[in-house]
């Protein structure tokens, strides 16, 4: 897609976006998303008092959502200066990026249905800022300033990683030996597996997908590839809304779980050929595949939850088909194949839950963004103490997380006592009578 006659290209805020005169009702949208996202909101006002990231430079890639011009407002009530580029072009939302250059939140580089050369040189215009730390969704960032940029290397104190498929990406990088700073992987706090990839892409996703088809899942022979927390929730709500829900995994622990959480397991050649509707949730390549599809019933809808466009096999797809009718509905392209069956591909299988529908909603982004922004503010405050490598989310954050989630739902909870407290951390009897 070309810019807009409006585009502002490199304009006076040096941002690449599609129509600034979006920004009124992009504002509109955050300002609601807002209103759900009081834990964000907490570690603002505290990020202003003590300007945690004051002075430093952040460039960010990610999904250009009502909830990262959330983030990015804090960040930037934290001292920071935002250079932002899309994570992926199909989910920016071009009224967001107009509301964050209009206010002067961040420099953006984003325009929705960008191609390819677009949105790499929007993450090398985001590069471009020489970043102290460094947000990343996917990997592609860091991807690129170590193989193209490695000259700004030095500068950067350290970085973050939002989803499973770049911290792989990250701890690859760190077993090699290149990776060139102290970066987190955000992704593995019980907190952020909880309400993102549980909750968040469970809902997400199935709104997605009814948005582009308008089906029911009610009856709906559901396949989720991938019994991670993504596919564990996808496969926990499908069922919630009357879908039979079957689950494919090469895992034989998590195999194990989703029988005993009552789904059925079996390989995606057997899956394929009872399938209704296949959900793709693992992070890797080709899970449906041409052996898959041949099996496949009329109608069979295909979509990918996970990071990248790859889990649904795309060059097998259109190898296979006589027609592609686009956008049937909105999100929906229809595929003939020789046979006569038809097989639909939602998102054109990307990420379903951001290309189709809004992505994850505000709440779950407020948990996941406040374990971030505590993130790079650690990291603004420890970076001297850090070596290269991936690291975890330090514990202290995320049960910071947890209770001023807790605090803002109005919910309380208990305290060990002392007593409870020794009796719990001691290894000797502390009641020598008592018995197991
Ligand atoms: P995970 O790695 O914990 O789970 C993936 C599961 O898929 C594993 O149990 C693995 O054994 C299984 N798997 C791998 N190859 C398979 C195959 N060929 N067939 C069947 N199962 C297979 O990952 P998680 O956290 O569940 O995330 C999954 C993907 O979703 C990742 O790409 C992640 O980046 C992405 N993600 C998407 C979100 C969204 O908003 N849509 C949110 C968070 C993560």
């Amino acid at each position: 897609m070309g810019p807009s006659a409006s585009a502002d290209r490199g304009g006076e805020s040096g941002s690449d976006i599609a129509d600034p005169g979006l920004a009124e009702a992009g504002r509109a949208r955050i300002g609601w998303a807002r209103r759900s996202m009081p834990v964000l909101g907490l570690i603002g006002e505290r990020f202003a008092a003590e300007q945690s990231l004051g002075g430093l430079t952040i460039a960010a890639c990610l999904h250009v959502t009502t909830e990262t011009a959330v983030l990015v407002d804090v960040l930037r009530a934290g001292g920071a200066q935002v250079f932002l580029a899309a994570s992926n072009p199909l989910s920016t939302q071009d009224d967001i990026a107009a509301a964050l250059v209009a206010d002067g939140a961040a420099v953006v580089y984003a325009r929705a249905g960008a191609d390819r050369v677009t949105y790499d040189e929007h993450i090398h215009r985001a590069l471009d800022s020489g970043p102290d730390l460094v947000v990343d969704d996917g990997g592609d960032l860091v991807n690129t300033l170590h193989t193209q940029r490695p000259e700004l290397l030095g500068a950067v104190l350290g970085g973050c990683e939002s989803t499973t498929t770049g911290v792989i990406r990250l701890r690859r990088m760190a077993s090699e030996g290149t990776l060139a700073f102290p970066a987190v992987a955000a992704d593995t706090t019980a907190t952020r597996l909880m309400f993102d990839n549980r909750y968040g892409t469970g809902q997400s996703a199935l709104d997605g997908i009814v948005r582009a088809t308008n089906v029911l899942l009610a009856g709906k022979a559901v396949v989720v590839a991938g019994y991670g927390p993504c596919g564990t929730g996808i496969a926990q709500r499908a069922r919630g809304l009357g879908a039979q829900v079957i689950v494919t995994e090469v895992d034989p622990v998590r195999a194990l779980d989703a029988i005993m959480q009552g789904f059925r397991v079996m390989p995606m050649t057997a899956a394929a050929r009872v399938g209704e509707l296949f959900i793709t949730a693992t992070g890797s390549r080709d899970v449906i595949g041409a052996e898959h599809m041949a099996l496949m019933r009329d109608g069979a809808i295909l979509c990918n939850a996970g990071h990248f466009d790859v889990e649904v096999d795309l060059r097998a797809l259109t190898d296979m088909a006589v027609e592609i009718n686009r956008d049937v509905r909105p999100h929906t392209d229809e595929y003939l194949l020789g046979d006569g069956r038809r097989l639909l591909l939602l998102a054109g299988g990307r990420i379903v839950n951001l290309v189709a529908a809004e992505g994850n909603p505000p709440t779950v982004m407020d948990v996941s963004f406040a374990g971030q922004a505590l993130v790079l503010g650690w990291l603004a405050r420890e970076h001297g103490s850090l070596r290269p490598g991936v690291y975890g989310v330090p514990p202290a954050i995320d049960d910071q997380v947890a209770r001023l989630a807790l605090a803002s739902s109005g919910a309380e909870i208990d305290a060990l006592t002392p007593a409870q407290q020794e009796y719990l951390s001691s290894w000797q009897p502390l009641f020598p009578d008592s018995v197991p």
